[in-house]
């Protein structure tokens, strides 16, 4: 049998537990997308039903999205009587993926015809729109006009991306991917509690240069960094994310800096943290050490007998000694408990708070999608336990709070 530790690595954060999700498909060429975002709304704890237009129904069948769903579909307001005020009344969050342009210009005017634009108007609560059309449909003033004026009522925009399109064009219009419409529609219903506050987070490896094709580095996947990114986008923080190179997607709402060497991730924060940043978080694993000579060819083997390593510049000692510092939390990757190391590393640095790992506990450090951490500040100490990285990325965004607020 596995232990529940194990069990609850396995776990995902279900970030939509007892969420209500009224989804509304439109006829667009992305409609079969529905499918995937149900699966994975649903992944996250929602319950899932579904509205459709008779333009959806040439793209996917009802029967798929019920499938999918586990529930009624509802493709007409005669269908049951009064669900178009009944359906609203017990959702917590509405989203239209994809939204057409004829959806988007009749709820910009208030048309109801059908389920889903009538229940649109019978709801009260937060709504998400993934548009997604060719690219000149997209650009047209009076399309973007109707965008404007539907946004202007405070519902959320998630998408469209840039690409190529499903008409062979391209251009903007590409349905948003998926996990982004999910994490946008999670924001909708998840307290702003970081509004108005501009976050920096580092996030994976460097890389020093010995010559064009070698160079040193370190195992860091990105992925703590990348999670603490999410957390604070959706808990409405304005987040700008400076990464090394890694495998992961940002999410969608997030500015992401991508940088390559110790020397380039110094320059991309200081350039941040100097526009009135309220955190900053390094969760980067920034090399200590370059080559002190980088080769503009490739060496010869047989040429190099040792290297000599100049040391890199330390970015949380710059940050800490600019004029308007931001609230500085950085991380300490030890092989062994060496908690009070970590607090003279806070001290030393003048941080303001430290995350501290074990990289050798099982579940924990590099590479893995969970971590067991202690999050020490001036005031004290919280063990977390063993959580999934997204966990403990909130747990690190309550702690910073409850010291700022
Ligand atoms: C093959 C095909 C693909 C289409 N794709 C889109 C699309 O991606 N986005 C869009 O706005 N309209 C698209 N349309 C046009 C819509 O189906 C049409 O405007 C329809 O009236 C939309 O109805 P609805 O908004 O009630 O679903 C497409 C039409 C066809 C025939």
């Amino acid at each position: 049998m596995r232990s529940s530790s194990a069990a609850r690595r396995k776990q995902k954060l279900k970030r939509l537990k007892n969420k209500s999700v009224l989804l509304g498909v439109t006829g667009g060429v992305a409609a079969f997308k529905a499918a995937d975002l149900i699966r994975r709304l649903k992944d996250v704890g929602a319950s899932v039903t579904v509205m459709m237009t008779e333009a959806a129904k040439q793209f996917i069948t009802p029967l798929s999205l019920q499938v999918a769903s586990q529930n009624t579909v509802y493709t007409s307001v005669f269908q049951d009587p009064l669900t178009h005020i009944s359906l609203p009344a017990l959702a917590d969050v509405m989203v239209i993926a994809p939204a057409t342009a004829n959806i988007i210009a009749k709820l910009a005017n208030g048309i109801a015809d059908d389920i889903l634009s009538t229940a649109f108007l019978a709801y009260q609560g937060p709504v998400v729109i993934a548009p997604s059309m060719n690219g000149k449909m997209f650009e047209h003033p009076i399309f973007q006009e109707n965008l404007k004026r539907l946004l202007s009522f405070g519902i959320r925009q998630v998408g469209p991306e840039s690409g190529t399109l499903a008409c062979g064009e391209e251009g903007k219009g590409r349905l948003a991917d998926v996990p982004d419409i999910v994490d946008s529609v999670i924001a909708a219903v998840t307290p702003q509690d970081l509004k108005g506050r501009k976050i920096v987070v580092t996030a994976g490896p460097t890389r020093e240069h010995l010559d064009p094709v070698r160079f040193l580095s370190n195992r860091s996947s990105g992925k703590m960094g990348f999670s603490i990114a999410r957390a604070a986008w959706i808990r409405g923080a304005a987040v700008v994310l400076i990464s090394g190179p890694t495998a992961l997607k940002s999410p969608s709402g997030v500015i992401l800096r991508q940088v390559d060497t110790a020397a380039q991730m110094l320059r991309a924060v200081t350039e941040e943290t100097d526009k009135d940043a309220s955190v900053l978080i390094m969760a980067a694993a920034v090399a200590d050490f370059r080559p002190h000579l980088q080769a503009r060819t490739k060496a010869a083997k047989d040429n190099i007998d040792s290297l000599v390593l100049d040391r890199t510049q330390d970015i949380i000692a710059h940050v800490a000694a600019q004029k308007k510092k931001p609230f500085v939390i950085g991380f300490a990757a030890e092989t062994g408990g060496k908690l009070e190391r970590a607090k003279q590393k806070m001290q030393r640095k003048k941080m303001d708070m430290i995350v501290f790992n074990d990289v050798t506990e099982i579940g924990a450090g590099f590479e893995s999608d969970t971590n067991n951490v202690v999050i020490l500040d001036r005031k004290g100490s919280a063990k977390t336990g063993l959580l999934s990285k997204d966990e403990i990325a909130d747990a690190i965004l309550d702690r910073y709070l409850k010291i700022k607020t």
